[in-house]
C-alpha cells in the first residue's frame, strides 16, 4: 500500500499502518476485502487488490469497487496484475455484482492500457466529484443563508451512485 501510494504521490498523508489494516480488514465484519498474489516458492507479496462492496444500488445489485490495486515493480508484466484482476471479478460475480469500478489516476495510461486489454471501459456517464474535509467543515459551519432556506434536497433519480 506504501508502495501504490509512493506511485500516486500521497504518501504524505499516508496514514494507513499493519495495526489499522489488521483491525479493519480481519474483523467479522471487514471493512474491505483484501487479496493477496504471493510467490509461491518464496511466500514472497507481489501486488494485491483491496475491494469494498457496496450492498445495493438502483437495480439492487451490489457495486464492487476496486479501491487498490498494484503490483511491485520486480513483479510485473508477469500476469500478477491480471490474476488479480480476475479474482476480483470472480469475487464480485459471486456476490451477484452488477458492476466493478474503479478510478485511474489522471496520466495512468499504462494502467488504462491494462484495463482495456482485460475488458474494462472508461465510464463517461459520470464524472466523479468530491469534498475534502475542510469543504465538508466549511460547509457545515458556514451554511449560506440565502441559499439555505430555498435549496431543498433534491429527490433522488436513481443514480448510480
Ligand atoms: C497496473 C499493474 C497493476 C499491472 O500489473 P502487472 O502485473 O504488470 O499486469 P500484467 O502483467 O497482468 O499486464 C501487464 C500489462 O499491463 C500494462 N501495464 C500497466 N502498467 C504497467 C507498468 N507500470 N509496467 C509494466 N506494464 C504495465 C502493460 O500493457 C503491460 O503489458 P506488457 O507486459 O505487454 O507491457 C501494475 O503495473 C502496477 O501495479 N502499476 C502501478 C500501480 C498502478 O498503476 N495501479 C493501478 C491503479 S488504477
Amino acid at each position: 500500500m506504501r508502495g501504490l501510494a509512493a506511485f500516486e504521490k500521497y504518501l504524505d498523508v499516508f496514514a494507513v499502518t499493519e495495526r489499522e489494516l489488521a483491525r479493519r480488514a480481519f474483523r467479522r465484519s471487514p471493512q474491505c476485502r483484501i487479496t493477496v498474489a504471493e510467490d509461491r516458492a518464496s511466500d514472497e507479496l507481489l501486488g494485491y487488490a483491496v475491494t469494498v462492496a457496496t450492498p445495493f444500488t438502483y437495480d439492487l445489485k451490489p457495486t464492487v469497487t476496486l479501491k487498490e490495486l498494484f503490483v511491485r515493480k520486480v513483479s510485473r508484466s508477469r500476469g500478477v496484475g491480471e490474476a488479480l484482476v480476475r479474482a476480483v471479478a470472480a469475487q464480485a460475480l459471486a456476490v451477484g455484482a452488477g458492476r466493478l469500478k474503479w478510478d485511474v489516476l489522471a496520466g495512468n495510461r499504462r494502467a488504462e492500457e491494462f484495463y482495456r486489454r482485460l475488458g474494462g471501459q472508461r465510464v463517461r456517464k459520470w464524472i466523479p466529484w468530491g469534498m475534502d474535509e475542510r469543504a465538508l467543515a466549511k460547509l457545515r459551519g458556514h451554511p449560506s443563508p440565502s441559499r439555505s432556506r430555498s435549496t431543498r434536497p433534491q429527490k433522488s433519480r436513481g443514480r448510480e451512485k
